[in-house]
């Protein structure tokens, strides 16, 4: 079975974007190292269509040691892009963006089957029937480990499926307030708890980035 690790950058108050929404960048350069040290131990990434919609494009690894690392081990430079629609077609995707010409490969998670081949700019479609068939589906293929992006939508219906192992949070010394929590509002969970595996602090000093907090905990169970 496949291990998912939720990676987020998040405010005091849990938001993940600032009021107005949009291409959210809370963390500073160190958060950046850890999400790239994610990034590299991942054999997949899954992201939201909404967060694309934000961004445009997704994160790379730039990190020369962190490529070398993955290259060592035989795997891609960049780990496969899965984007989740509930659409086999996902609406407003701009040719244009960055994304399509990132160095990764584009598959398409989506619970229709891809008619004559998977949609323009993706190299593979899977189908998303349930994501417990799916991610085993994936881990049969070698992509065991899976890192996943967000956004809270996409967040939110893996915890409910109780599919999330671990979450890594860097906890932003900011405090925007509106609409953007982590999960979203209406979702309900069984009661759950989590084990503290990894604290950092990261950005010592005064500078942009300083005081944020890596926060890694593991799935222990429902209470
Ligand atoms: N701070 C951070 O670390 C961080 C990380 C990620 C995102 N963000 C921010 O989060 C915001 C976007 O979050 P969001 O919650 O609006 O978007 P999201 O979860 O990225 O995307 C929502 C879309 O993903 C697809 N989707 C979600 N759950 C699905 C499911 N169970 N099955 C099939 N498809 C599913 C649907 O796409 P279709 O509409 O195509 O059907 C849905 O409309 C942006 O502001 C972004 O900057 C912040």
């Amino acid at each position: 079975m496949s291990w998912l690790r939720l990676v987020l950058a998040v405010s005091l108050d849990g938001r993940l974007a600032p009021p107005a929404g949009g291409a959210a960048q809370l963390g500073g350069p160190a958060d950046r190292r850890v999400l790239e040290e994610a990034l590299a131990w991942a054999d997949a990434c899954l992201l939201g269509a909404g967060t694309l919609r934000a961004h445009g494009s997704s994160c790379l690894i730039h990190e020369p040691d962190l490529l070398a690392q993955r290259l060592a081990r035989g795997a891609a430079a960049q780990p496969p892009l899965l984007l989740v629609s509930r659409s086999a077609e996902p609406a407003g995707l701009d040719p244009s963006w960055p994304f399509w010409r990132q160095p990764f490969e584009r598959w398409l998670l989506a619970p229709e089957a891809a008619a004559g081949g998977p949609a323009p700019g993706f190299q593979r479609q899977l189908l998303l029937d349930s994501w417990p068939g799916l991610l085993g589906r994936l881990a049969e293929e070698g992509l065991g480990r899976l890192l996943l992006l967000g956004g809270a939508q996409l967040a939110g219906s893996l915890l409910a499926a109780g599919l999330v192992q671990e979450l890594q949070l860097t906890l932003c010394p900011l405090v925007l307030g509106g609409p953007h929590t982590w999960l979203p509002l209406e979702l309900e969970l069984q009661p759950n708890h989590w084990t503290l595996v990894e604290q950092r602090l990261l950005g010592a000093g005064a500078g942009p980035g300083s005081g944020e907090l890596l926060l890694r905990y593991q799935r222990t169970g429902n209470c």
